[in-house]
């Protein structure tokens, strides 16, 4: 993953992100994060598929995937990979201070190939 430059911005606490299970983060570049709650993680991906820019707020968790309700490509939760297309919906880093959940705006990163697991 790549670094970024640390523009951590906060978005809600890890009780309240965990009970809402999806939150969406909108930028003032109109860019918007989605972060997902699952299995006791949090992930972040952008929120417009790379596809056919459709929201993936509504889009079903499957093995580890967020399938996008607009024609169902499925993206993995840690990397965003689509292993049937080989592209990828880029992902942002994540931490938790102070029981707050926080995402690094400036972190998109995208790989290049499937994840080794
Ligand atoms: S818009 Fe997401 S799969 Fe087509």
């Amino acid at each position: 993953m790549s670094a970024g430059d640390g523009t951590w911005m906060p978005v809600g606490t890890v009780a309240d992100v965990g009970k809402q299970r999806r939150v969406v983060v909108e930028l003032a570049d109109e860019r918007q994060i989605l972060i997902i709650a699952h299995e006791g993680g949090f992930h972040a991906l952008d929120n417009i598929c790379i596809h056919k820019q459709r929201s993936m707020q509504k889009g079903v968790v499957l093995n580890g995937r967020l399938v996008c309700p607009g024609h169902q490509w499925a993206f993995d939760l840690q990397c965003g990979w689509e292993a049937v297309k080989n592209q990828c919906q880029p992902t942002y880093n994540l931490r938790v201070v102070d029981a707050m959940v926080e995402v690094d705006t400036s972190s998109a990163t995208t790989v290049t190939e499937a994840p080794v697991r």
